[in-house]
C-alpha cells in the first residue's frame, strides 16, 4: 500500500502530534511530512525537531484570517498533503478552507461532543459534574467542534478525581485513539475507499 502524506496543525505542546508520528511511522506506510503552527515558540516545534519532521510557522497575527488560511492552504498543497490532522490547533477555520479540505480534515476534542465545545473542553467537562468524561474525534465542518463524529471514547469519572487526574486520563485516551483513527482514515483513503462523512470508525 502506498502511504499518505499527512500534515498536522498545532498551537500547543504537540503531545498528540508526537503520538501520531510515533505510531504512524512505526506501524504504517503513512508519513507526517509537515507540522504547521500558528505562532512562534510552540512546544510542538521542539518535538518535530526531535522526531525529524519539518515544521513551519504560518503567522496569523497582524493579517486577516483569510490571508493566513490561504497561506496555510498553499503550504499544504506545495507539500502534497492528502490528509490534514488538527491536534490542538486553536483557530476556527473559515468556510473556504474547510470546503477545500472537506473529508480530508479531522480534529480531536477533549470532551464528549456535543457537550463542552470550545477552547476549554477539559475544564468545562470537569466543572460540569458530568459522570462520563472522554474525547471526540470528528470531521471538521464550518462550525465550532461540530462536524460529524468518527469516534468517541470515554471513562467513568473516578470519585474525587482532581482536574489534573482527569486531564491526564483524557490525554492518555487521545494518544491511544487518535493514531488509530488517523491510521484507519489513511488506510482507507490509500485503498480508494475513503471513510464517508457520517461514518463511525
Ligand atoms: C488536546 O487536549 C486536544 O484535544 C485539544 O488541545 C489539546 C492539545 O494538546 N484540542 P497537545 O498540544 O496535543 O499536547
Amino acid at each position: 500500500m502506498t502511504g499518505l502524506r499527512l500534515a498536522v496543525l498545532a498551537s500547543g505542546s504537540g503531545s498528540n502530534f508526537e503520538a501520531l508520528v510515533t505510531a504512524l511511522h512505526a506501524q504504517s506506510p503513512h508519513r507526517v511530512v509537515l507540522l504547521l503552527g500558528d505562532k512562534p515558540g510552540l512546544g510542538a516545534y521542539a518535538r518535530a525537531e526531535r522526531l525529524g519532521v519539518p515544521w513551519q510557522l504560518v503567522p496569523y497575527q497582524g493579517r486577516p484570517r483569510a490571508e493566513a488560511e490561504a497561506d496555510l492552504n498553499r503550504r499544504l498543497q506545495a507539500a502534497g498533503i492528502e490528509l490534514v490532522v488538527l491536534a490542538g490547533f486553536m483557530r476556527l477555520l473559515g468556510a473556504d478552507f474547510v470546503r477545500a479540505w472537506k473529508g480530508r480534515l479531522v480534529n480531536i476534542h477533549p470532551s464528549l461532543l456535543p457537550r463542552h465545545p470550545g477552547a476549554h473542553g477539559i475544564a468545562d467537562s470537569y466543572a460540569s459534574g458530568d459522570t462520563e468524561l472522554g474525547i471526540s474525534i470528528h470531521w471538521v465542518d464550518e462550525g465550532l467542534d461540530s462536524g460529524p463524529l468518527l469516534r468517541q471514547a470515554s471513562f467513568a469519572r473516578p470519585a474525587g478525581a482532581s482536574l489534573a487526574e482527569v486531564e491526564a486520563r483524557i490525554h492518555a485516551l487521545e494518544h491511544e485513539h487518535y493514531p488509530q483513527v488517523v491510521r484507519l482514515l489513511a488506510d482507507r483513503a490509500a485503498a480508494s475507499m475513503p471513510v464517508g462523512w457520517g461514518e463511525r470508525v
